[in-house]
Parts: structure tokens; sequence; C-alpha cells
């Protein structure tokens, strides 16, 4: 039995008064039978570190470095300094790191290895765009990205977490149907049980506009474990009637 987790990526959004208030709500209407975490602007890990210890709803970064430890990469942070800040995940691969940073399947399966190797949990994101789906290339798309990784870790791709999110799906208010969303997930656990047994218990997120309207029929899915949440993981009432759906 899959433990369904729900995470919310804040993006480029909030400040410390925001931070302060949004979890702070949130924690008054926990706690919830998911497992759930949140994904802050890393400026804020600290202060989500103070405000979450305890309180057992995790976080993590919304993207972490190939390169781990120290060095001399300007901008980069490592899995490492996650790892300092007490972060259990790191997302990897979201579209939006792929279009405006130009990151590739090689190079997100370089942040995964980098993420996994200091026991932080890499959220490993896949997903076609409207064109691709369009087109009939939705599964060569995703399979192509979740190949790299697996490629990569070898059996160890049984330790990460995958998130479906339809490039067409995010921020836009078009959310995949349950049937649309289960029946990339169904072919993602069978590419990942190629790979290990594991598979049968790693959790594949949906993600691109889920919100507490849509997201009990997502999670009831049979291969849908949960979601990665954008615009209503920054509504305290929504994210969690999420954690709750
Ligand atoms: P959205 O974003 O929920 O705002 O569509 C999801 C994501 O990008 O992770």
């Amino acid at each position: 039995m899959r433990k369904t987790l729900v995470v919310g990526n804040w993006k480029m959004n909030g400040s410390k008064a925001q931070t302060e208030a949004l979890l702070s709500e949130l924690l008054a209407l926990g706690p919830w039978s998911s497992d759930v975490a949140v994904c802050p602007p890393l400026p804020y890990l600290a202060q989500v570190q103070a405000l979450l210890q305890g309180s057992g709803v995790m976080w993590g970064g919304q993207d972490v470095s190939a390169h781990n430890g120290q060095g001399a990469y300007t901008g980069e942070v490592s899995a490492t300094m996650l790892k300092d800040f007490g972060a259990t995940y790191a997302i990897v691969g979201h579209s939006e790191r792929r279009t405006y940073h130009a990151e590739n399947d090689q190079l997100v399966a370089a942040k995964a290895k980098a993420a996994l190797a200091q026991g932080i949990v890499p959220i490993v994101c896949v997903g076609e765009t409207r064109a691709e789906r369009e087109a009939g290339h939705t599964d060569a798309v995703v399979q192509r990205q979740l190949g790299a990784a697996i490629r990569s870790l070898g059996a160890r791709i049984g330790e990460v977490v995958v998130a479906y999110e339809p490039v067409w799906a995010i921020g836009t208010g078009l959310t995949a149907t349950p049937e649309q969303a289960q029946a990339v997930h169904a072919r993602l656990r069978q590419q990942l049980l190629a790979a290990t047994p594991a598979a049968a218990q790693m959790r594949i997120l949906y993600g691109g506009s889920v919100k507490p309207d849509n997201a009990a029929q997502l999670f009831a899915q049979p291969d849908i474990d949960g979601g990665l949440i954008g615009g209503a993981a920054l509504k305290a009432s929504d994210f969690d009637a999420i954690c709750r759906a």
C-alpha cells in the first residue's frame, strides 16, 4: 500500500511574512493521513525548517545542483546544503527549469543522482507539452525523460518520487482528466518496474492545476499516489483540502 504524498511547490512566491502566515495557518489545519511537504524558495528554507521542525510536515528544494558538496559553482545550491537545513526532498527537472533554464534529461538525471547521494529524495518531473500530446508523442516524451533518470540511477531509481506534470496543465487551469493521467502513470510504472521491483511501492505524483475540487478524483486512480501542487499550495485552506483528498 502506497501512502499518498502531497508536495507544495511554492515556485518564486512569498516573503518572510507570507511564509510565516501560510505555515502557521496550515499547521493549525493538520495533521493529515497523507505525507505532506512544501518546497519554498531557498532564502526561506531556514525559516521553514524552524516553523516545521517536529510538525510532521517535510520540506525540500525546488531544484538542486548536480555538483555535490562545495565548490566554485556560482548560484548553485548542493544537496549537502539542503540536507544541512533538514530537507527531505528536492524537485528536479520541473518543466519551468527545462524551459527557462534549458535543463535537459542528462542534467536532470545528474541532479537526481547528486540528491540521492546525499540522502535527499529527488522528485523527478516528467511531462509533455501540448504540441507533443497533440502529435501523439506523450508516451515517447515521458519515457525518454524517465529513461534518462533510470539509466543514471540504476536500481536506485526505486528510491525517487516521480511526478507526471503535463506542461499544458501547469498553471493553466487545464487539468488532465483522471483517466488521461492514470494512463500515463500506469505506463510510467511499467517502465519503472522493468528497472526495479521496488517500483510497485514507488510514488508517482500528478501535477498540473490540481485543486480541491479535482484532487480526490485524481488521487483515487490506482497509479496516482498524490500530487505536486503549485498555485493551490499558496492558500492554506486549498492545500489542506488537497492533503485530505
Ligand atoms: P500548478 O503547478 O498546480 O499551479 O498547475 C504545478 C507545478 O508546476 O508543480
